[in-house]
């Protein structure tokens, strides 16, 4: 059965915000140090930071970085990533049982964001684990105020003549986590985190502040967690976060496929616990949502990796290699966050290189793409304008986590231009998937280009030895005739349609 949807331009979701396709630099394992900090690399500049990679993170087109984590950001101290890197101490990185040389710090971080060019942004995170309102201020006064005060100046005596001008500042971290350095009930983290946020206001009332929500819609604490910190923070704060990692579990892939079933409900919920608050509150503000961490991840390994450690430098971990498979799972979730960009204004693809990411690094070697860069690179290029809203009639396979879910996933973006960008996942592992999208009034004549990412091996995969394994494909037999576009999307793929 062929899956369809139309499109209008009266019918449309909302904007989307540059900061949809955001990324995130944690001081874990290699993503710093060997990942975009190598002095001594063939092709590192005069500050280390490796150019191969600068020149990768550019083409995959990412806007906010957040930094400096993450779970490490619980038991960070912002000072020691400051001043001569010589003098800077070395210290026990508790999150991830490793030592941290702290020879990459906060100017470093400013400095890469500043090569790779104006569409990066900072996103910092204060630590509300082991500190909070003072050293939150400190920070910020050292990193934003331009100068005539001690933590200013220290600055500019560090070499930083210019402010970093950071507007975006994530409250803490995964604060409902019991893993979390200082864990913190809802009741004792809401408190927290709005006196953090009215001091920093104090400093600078235009800063954007994103709370904690949930580390996962399946925490036992979800929903509840949500309400009581924005009943504590809902006039001093802009976002609430909201970070979600997929894997197929017991090889139940058909389930691992319709992942972001899961995806769009949470941000669902997450709206209206916001928008509950708000009506009680009889508030006009809205609280948009920050998807500050968002990817697969094959999590369940990963605590017997970190338990493993005995405080070693810049480990490998987390350096799981994606497969097609996995590619469009990645693509469906990227259609998930487009899809809710109305009040989804802030997202971040975790991580950047080297740990979950789309980049990876050999040291002293090439940088290469795995499967997912191409999705995330692919929409955030075409995927700036407004989102058309998309209802899809698509046939259905069972699934044993969502019951029966969509073959068809899909979202389309109208660009400033009047152009068309259909992005859209066939989960069929078996099947190609009809499809056919009436164009109503969108004065569209043709297809420019359809391309897809789709292997007779869907567990193949990018490599050191085979770097460019798998890329994305033209497709043929596309085409838009009497207002019709009619495709047919390979099985187990994710596509990229661009109308004009
Ligand atoms: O991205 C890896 C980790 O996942 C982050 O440090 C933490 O916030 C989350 O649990």
């Amino acid at each position: 059965r062929t899956a369809r949807f139309t499109l209008d331009p009266a019918f449309t979701v909302g904007e989307v915000n540059p900061r949809l396709f955001g990324s995130f630099v944690e001081h874990l394992g290699r993503c710093v140090y060997t990942g975009i900090h190598e002095p001594g690399h063939p092709t590192a500049d005069e500050a280390g930071l490796r150019q191969d990679v600068l020149e990768l993170v550019r083409e995959l087109g990412v806007t906010a970085i957040r930094y400096p984590g993450g779970n490490f950001v619980s038991g960070y101290k912002w000072e020691d990533s400051v001043g001569p890197a010589e003098d800077r101490p070395r210290r026990l990185d508790l999150a991830w049982r490793s030592t941290e040389t702290n020879r990459f710090g906060l100017s470093e971080y400013i400095a890469f964001l500043r090569k790779i060019g104006p569409q990066a942004e900072p996103m910092m995170a204060v630590n509300l684990g082991t500190r909070g309102v003072a050293e939150a201020l400190e920070l910020q006064e050292y990193a934003n105020h331009p100068a005539g005060t001690a933590l200013s100046d220290l600055r500019v005596h560090h070499g930083d003549k210019d402010p970093f001008g950071i507007r975006l500042w994530c409250l803490g971290n995964e604060m409902d986590g019991p893993w979390q350095t200082g864990h913190k009930t809802a009741e004792e983290y809401g408190r927290a985190a709005a006196e953090t946020a009215r001091a920093m206001r104090q400093i600078d009332p235009g800063v954007e502040l994103v709370a904690c929500g949930s580390s996962g819609q399946s925490m036992e604490t979800f929903a509840q967690w949500e309400a009581t910190v924005l009943e504590e923070t809902y006039d001093l704060v802009d976002l609430i976060s909201l970070h979600a990692y997929y894997e197929p579990l017991d090889g139940d892939v058909d389930s691992f496929l319709a992942s972001a079933v899961d995806m769009e409900s949470f941000i669902e919920n997450v709206v209206a616990t916001c928008d509950h608050i708000g009506a009680r509150r009889k508030s006009r503000k809205r609280i948009n949502l920050s998807f500050d961490e968002w990817n697969v991840w094959y999590l369940s390994r990963a605590d017997a990796q970190v338990a493993a450690l005995d405080w070693p430098e810049a480990p490998r971990l987390l350096e799981d290699n994606y497969s097609v498979t996995d590619a469009v799972v990645f693509g469906s979730l990227l259609i998930a966050l487009l899809r809710h960009a109305d009040r989804v204004t802030v997202a971040c693809l975790a991580q950047l290189v080297n740990v979950i990411a789309p980049i990876m690094t050999e040291p002293g070697g090439p940088a290469w793409r795995q499967t997912t860069f191409f999705p995330f690179a692919q929409a955030s290029k075409h995927g700036r304008g407004e989102v058309l809203d998309v209802r899809v009639d698509s046939p259905t396979y069972r699934t044993e986590k969502y019951g029966e879910a969509d073959l068809l996933h899909a979202t389309a973006v109208r660009a400033e231009d009047g152009t068309v960008t259909v992005f859209a996942v066939n989960r069929s592992r078996t099947g190609a998937l009809p499809l056919e999208v009436t164009l109503g009034g969108l004065g569209l004549t043709g297809v420019v280009e359809h391309s897809a990412l789709a292997d007779a091996d869907p567990d193949a995969r990018n490599t050191l030895a085979e770097p460019e394994r798998v890329v994305p494909h033209e497709v043929a037999g596309t085409a838009l005739r009497d207002g019709t576009l009619t495709a047919a999307l390979e099985p187990l793929s994710w596509n990229v349609i661009r109308l004009a």
